[in-house]
């Protein structure tokens, strides 16, 4: 295993800045920054970083860090991430890597807005699949990564929809600093991530299995041959997707928007973007919350289930386990498994449930489904309005026009979806909604229950001829 001094739980003092800790009160056991923990040793529990802010640098303002950008011939102040440093400061600034992560953008949106049923200027898109791998991963992994290098570690795994694997493969071939190893579930991951696994050199391993499958996998595998495991189980991750938080405040110089819209998978993101805010409030850096709203896809609707369904609460950090146990074995009995066409979010058993019922509860938050059918209406709009994304980071999109019209989300108020991974991630499900071919479309849409599509722009079929070219372009421009 890789280990190092301060494995051990303890309820001692630590002896640096950032510190581990795990999440149930009534453990707290706490472990050294430098060791490695995916779950508490005492209690099995998710483990927290955590900090003493006051042995740090913690600027007194938020608006202090626009001074690092005249710094961005550094690689750290460069990243979209380590110029936060200060906010995650788990390493010194000599171990950070980066391959130039977190050049995200903000976009207001009124063509989406409008669809969602937004004021004019009230929308914004968030687009972290602008990131090097293509996805909002790149924030996470660029922490773990420096963790794992921290730790010595030569290799490096994960278990993947598809956009973990991408990421932590590009770190690997990025840097030359360890072998990925990642396990995908058998005809479970999109062409697109697929590819980048293969070419970025990974050690691709595919289950006879799903996600979850898979993630129990991993799991067992690091463990036995000490293998650095960087799924959002590993507490690192979510210090790098806080950052996310810190750009669309600073997008939106400062002003903390009324709602944070994101999809729902292993709930990874949505933990650290309660994390972010928690501990921005705690440090006066802002002096209100805005709301989550985590949106599942149907298919895949753990979350929903459990927290709106069946009252799963944080309850301060005493988390009522029967309903979640119940409800696992129910989807055990019935042999239910995660089917959506928003491949990246087709998980089951989310691994960050706890954490995340807490950042529900730090931000008010709500839990929505969509049907694929509005997920893939939803992403035709960002394509349509914007800058495009990939199915799963459209289920923002598609629950955020649910809230409207359910009147949870007002029409004054200012939001922001995050889409979290680029429009080519899976050109299969877009080429196929906007298809004229009816088999392409039965067989990669209809079979999943999507019925048509709205919002389609089909490609025109014309002779290879002058006139007919000039006639065709005149009727449809
Ligand atoms: N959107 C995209 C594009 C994703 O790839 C994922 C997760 C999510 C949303 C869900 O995020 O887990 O933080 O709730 N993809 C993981 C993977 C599971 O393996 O790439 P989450």
């Amino acid at each position: 295993m890789l280990q190092s001094a301060g494995t051990t739980a303890s309820s001692q003092p630590h002896t640096d800045i950032a510190f581990q800790r795990c999440i149930n009160p009534a453990c707290a056991a706490v472990y050294e920054a430098r060791s490695v923990h995916t779950s508490c040793e005492r209690c099995g529990d998710l483990v927290d970083i955590d900090y003493e802010w006051d042995r740090g640098a913690v600027p007194k303002s938020l608006d202090e860090f626009e001074a690092m950008w005249s710094r961005r011939y550094e690689p750290m102040r460069f990243s979209g991430v380590w110029r936060f440093h200060e906010l995650l400061p788990f390493c010194r600034p000599d171990e950070i890597v980066t391959v130039g992560e977190g050049q995200t953008l903000l976009q207001q949106s009124d063509a989406v807005g409008k669809f969602v049923g937004l004021d004019a200027g009230r929308l914004h898109l968030q687009y972290e699949g602008m990131n090097p791998s293509g996805s909002f991963k790149d924030n996470g992994m660029c922490a773990a990564f420096t963790h794992a290098c921290m730790m010595e570690a030569k290799r490096a795994a994960c278990a993947s929809t598809g956009n973990t694997s991408a990421s932590l493969a590009l770190y690997c071939s990025a840097t030359q600093k360890m072998k990925a190893v990642i396990f995908i579930g058998s005809g479970k991951i999109s062409y697109g991530k697929l590819s980048q696994a293969l070419d970025y050199g990974a050690l691709t391993v595919q289950i006879a299995g799903d996600f979850d499958d898979a993630m129990i996998r991993v799991k067992q595998i690091s463990e036995q041959l000490g293998i650095y495991l960087v799924n959002s189980v590993n507490p690192f991750r979510l210090e790098g997707q806080k950052t996310i938080m810190f750009r669309i405040l600073e997008a939106l110089r400062w002003e903390v928007p009324d709602w944070i819209v994101v999809p729902g998978g292993n709930l990874g993101n949505s933990s650290a973007f309660g994390k972010a805010f928690a501990e921005l409030k705690q440090l006066g850096l802002i002096d209100r919350m805005p709301r989550l709203a985590v949106i599942n896809a149907a298919g895949a609707d753990t979350l929903y289930e459990l927290y709106e369904r069946r009252g799963v609460r944080w309850n301060g950090g005493h988390v009522d386990m029967e309903p979640i146990r119940s409800y696992n074995d129910h989807m055990d009995r019935e042999g239910i498994k995660a089917d959506t066409i928003a491949s990246a979010i087709e998980i089951n058993r989310p691994v960050n449930l706890k954490k995340c019922l807490r950042a529900l509860d730090t931000m008010d938050g709500v839990v929505r489904q969509v049907s694929d059918q509005e997920i893939l209406d939803a992403k035709a709009q960002v394509g349509a309005g914007g800058f495009g994304c990939e199915p799963a980071s459209a289920a923002s999109v598609a629950g955020t026009r649910l809230l409207r019209r359910e009147g949870v989300i007002a029409p004054s108020d200012r939001v922001v979806c995050v889409l979290t991974g680029h429009e080519l991630k899976d050109p299969t499900a877009t080429v196929a909604y906007h298809t004229t071919d009816q088999e392409v479309f039965n067989d990669v849409l209809a079979s999943r229950g999507v019925q048509k599509a709205s919002h389609a722009n089909r490609a025109i079929a014309v002779p290879n001829e002058l006139d007919d070219i000039v006639k065709a372009i005149q009727l449809y421009s």
